[in-house]
């Protein structure tokens, strides 16, 4: 055989895709090793190729261009996996064919549809109690007694901070991910971050009958942090220990001086996580199986939390058994004292 063909054939032996040429009869005349593994067959050669796609339920995805592409469903490993077959037809009434392992892909186009029907009911709530606000105000605006209104003005300003949250979580999933996520630290106060993420959370709270008890010692207040970043943190963490435990149970906020930092606990007393997923919890998306079917979320508040504390030179851990609450705890470097920082 000349050179070049030998390295062509070589080329095929190597290839990840499987290749398959079939001859005037349809039947397979040759078909390279990933071939064989991805159709798990031992005796390709010599069978009818439409026959063994329709065995795997093959169904057309599209047809340009000459080119037939179809996808079906094969055993894999643990479950199914989907293979895309695309068939060219040659000269002489032959034909090629290559077969590639398109699970992964698949997969992710699943996982990024899932996502957006996500966000779309994420978003739908603070929405919907918004119109709802809304249309009240537009239909009795002139009647309605002052505390009313007032009530109303409170329950619009809680689903567009809520929307606000929820579209900050995104932007910084997208800007982590991109590597382009930004912290401004500075000397900042730790109870004027934890204030601020109250008026936030403090709704929810209130409406699942849990109280806040917070050790804040003013030693332990002064850290280098991003302040708005900190509320950020404050605002996903006391949320997951107020959506995740049940009704009138008790959130613990506490801070401690250690070694340069500020050793911050957000605590509750709600059903723990599984040992086997708490590596997992800072991931994109991750959420636990527990909790997928009954509260909603995306996944991203504990990502962003570690992204935010490690920007800072902090660190971030959950302590956590079924049944006994969880704990997260994470660190801020302690500002140097406000004398120090004036003196230089
Ligand atoms: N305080 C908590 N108690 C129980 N499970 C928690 C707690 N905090 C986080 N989790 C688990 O970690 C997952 C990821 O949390 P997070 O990143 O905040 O996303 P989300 O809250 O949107 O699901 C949650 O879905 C939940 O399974
Ligand atoms: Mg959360």
């Amino acid at each position: 055989m000349p050179l070049a063909q030998v390295a062509f054939a070589e080329a095929f032996v190597a290839l990840t895709d499987g290749i398959l040429l079939t001859d005037t009869t349809g039947r397979v005349a040759s078909a390279n090793p990933a071939a064989f593994r991805i159709l798990g067959e031992e005796k390709l050669l010599g069978q009818v190729f439409e026959e063994l796609l329709l065995i795997s339920g093959a169904t057309t995805v599209e047809q340009t261009d000459g080119h037939l592409v179809r996808r079906a469903w094969f055993p894999r490993e643990e479950r199914m996996g989907v293979l895309e077959i695309v068939s060219t037809p040659l000269p002489g009434n032959r034909a090629a064919h290559t077969v590639r392992d398109v699970t992964a892909q698949a997969e992710l186009l699943r996982l990024k549809e899932e996502f957006l029907m996500e966000v779309a009911h994420e978003l739908r709530t603070p929405i919907s109690a918004l119109i709802a606000s809304l249309d009240l105000v537009v239909e009795d605006v002139l009647t309605m007694p002052r505390e009313e209104l007032e009530r109303l003005a409170g329950t619009l300003r809680r689903s567009g901070l809520r929307l606000e949250h929820l579209v900050e979580n995104l932007l910084d999933a997208g800007s982590i991910e991109a590597g382009t996520f930004q912290v401004r630290a500075g000397p900042s106060s730790l109870r004027h971050a934890l204030s601020e993420a109250l008026a936030f959370v403090q709704p929810m709270l209130e409406s699942k009958g849990q109280r806040l008890t917070t050790v804040l010692p003013p030693d332990a207040d002064r850290v280098m942090a991003d302040e708005r970043r900190t509320t950020q943190v404050f605002a996903n963490l006391i949320t997951n220990a107020s959506r995740y435990a049940p009704e009138g149970t008790e959130v613990t906020v506490r801070a401690a001086t250690a070694d340069g930092f500020v050793r911050v606990t957000v605590a509750d007393e709600g059903p723990g996580i599984p040992a086997d997923e708490q590596n997992r919890l800072f991931q994109r998306f991750f959420r636990s199986r527990q909790v997928r079917e009954q509260a909603g979320g995306l996944g991203l508040g504990l990502a962003i939390c570690r992204a935010i504390v490690h920007a800072q030179g902090g660190d971030i851990a959950i302590e956590s058994e079924p049944g006994r609450g969880t704990s997260v705890h994470f660190t801020l470097p302690k500002a140097r004292h406000l004398a120090e920082e004036a003196g230089d």
